[in-house]
């Protein structure tokens, strides 16, 4: 029998940022994965870091990499009816995002656990969490075919939307909340530089495109489509030809071209689950809510509830105060809510809904509005850079 302070399920950016900030407060824990290394630091996710994100990381030790290789922006740019408008991050909020690849931070994460001898349980199987409701709850899991069982004081679960924490709460005792959007995002990875230096979002009658990057040589563009959109009509030379008409608009700029990596299609939604919290367990990141990807927020959410989590146990064990534990959930969800607000707002903007003309007129009035009006381009700015962590 194995013990720990806290169990943590799941070894995604919420579980790893976890056990990190937990251990430099001196709290023991152990990591349950049910990937493997390789997998968890090979899968390609989001990229975009909020400021604040970015500080608890540097102030976690794990800034290292991310402060020399990331790409610091201080604006987005708008596409919209053949115009081009950069929303300057640094004269609206005076911050800047980083955009750093996700998968980036979970080798940054787990090398500095293993570096300091912390747990993490790769290629856990079949884990379950039990005694939910008592003070010393239980992880078992199966590992190179032998049963394990770790008894904890607390269990995190961050084991993100399709994980087992969240299903072994009794369905009674959550309220969940969730929006379908009718579209998707095919998106790729291709060998070409940055066809400009920041992201660009754009809003065209034939649908949503987005410019994004992971380094000085590697584009990551998407382009809205059905949720169920089969990739084998997508060829590349119809994804460039999507792509180059989409993106147009801006003077004198011109898409550049590579080989294609990768190419996915993904779903979308907003999902909330109230309270993030069940007995002993405490939900994290992708495992209580999810986000659309427009607003570029799903990571940076899922750091802001650790960051919440490991405070309330530090409260604990140091002085055995329950009050920020008792409140975890209602501190979370503040937050979640207004993230979830913009996510939306920003999808809704930005997507082409079909059939009511009205919405497209009203878009590209929202649009023109957010260009032209200091307020609604500083609203944006502050949310997409990040609202202060307290
Ligand atoms: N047992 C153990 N581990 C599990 C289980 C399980 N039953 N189910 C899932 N996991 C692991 C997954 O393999 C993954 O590594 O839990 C981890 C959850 O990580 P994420 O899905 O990345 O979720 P989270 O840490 O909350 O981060 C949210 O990641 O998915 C992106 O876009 C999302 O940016 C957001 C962020
Ligand atoms: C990305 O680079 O993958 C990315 C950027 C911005 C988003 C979503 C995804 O809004």
């Amino acid at each position: 029998m194995l013990r720990t302070q806290v169990g943590i399920v799941g070894a995604g950016p919420a579980g790893l940022v976890l056990s990190q900030l937990l251990a430099l407060d001196g709290i023991d824990s152990v990591v349950l994965e049910n990937k493997t290394r390789q997998y968890c630091e090979e899968r390609i996710r989001a990229g975009v870091l909020e400021w604040g994100t970015v500080e608890l990381l540097a102030q976690s030790g794990v800034g290292e990499r991310m402060r020399r290789e990331g790409l610091v922006h201080y604006g987005i740019e708008l596409r919209f009816a053949g115009r081009a408008h950069r929303i300057d991050f640094k004269d609206l909020t005076g911050r800047s995002i980083t955009v750093y690849g996700q998968h980036e931070v979970i080798k940054d994460l787990i090398q500095a656990r293993v570096a300091a001898d912390g747990r993490i349980v790769f290629e856990a199987n079949d884990v379950r969490v039990e005694d939910l409701n008592t003070n010393k709850p239980k992880i078992q899991y199966f590992h190179a075919g032998e049963s394990h069982e770790i008894h904890c004081d607390f269990v995190a679960g961050c084991d993100g939307f399709h994980g087992i924490c969240r299903p072994s709460i009794p369905s009674a005792a959550l309220k969940l909340y969730e929006r379908l959007y009718p579209f998707g995002w095919l998106g790729i990875l291709a060998e070409a530089p940055p066809s400009s230096e920041e992201l660009i979002y754009a809003y065209h009658e034939r649908g949503f495109a987005l410019h994004s990057m992971r380094s000085p040589q590697i584009t990551r563009l998407y382009l809205q489509c059905d949720p169920e959109e089969d990739l084998a009509a997508w060829p590349d030379e119809r994804i460039w030809r999507e792509l180059h008409l989409r993106l147009a608009g801006g003077r004198d700029w011109k898409l550049n071209e590579g080989a294609i990596l990768q190419k996915g299609v993904t779903g979308m939604r907003s999902f909330v689950v109230e309270p993030m919290q069940y007995g002993r367990m405490y939900l994290a990141g992708d495992a209580a809510h999810i986000v659309p990807p427009t607003g570029a927020k799903g990571l940076n959410l899922a750091v802001a509830d650790v960051r919440v989590l490991a405070r309330a146990l530090k409260d604990f064990y140091s002085s055995g105060r329950t009050d920020s534990l008792e409140a975890y959930s209602q501190t979370c969800l503040s937050r979640v809510w207004k993230v979830q607000r913009f996510s939306w707002w920003m999808t809704s903007m930005l997507h082409r809904h079909e059939g009511n003309p009205f919405d497209h007129r009203r878009q590209l009035a929202e649009l023109d509005y957010v260009a032209s009006s200091r307020a609604a381009s500083q609203s944006l700015a502050e949310n997409y850079v990040g609202l202060p962590m307290d």
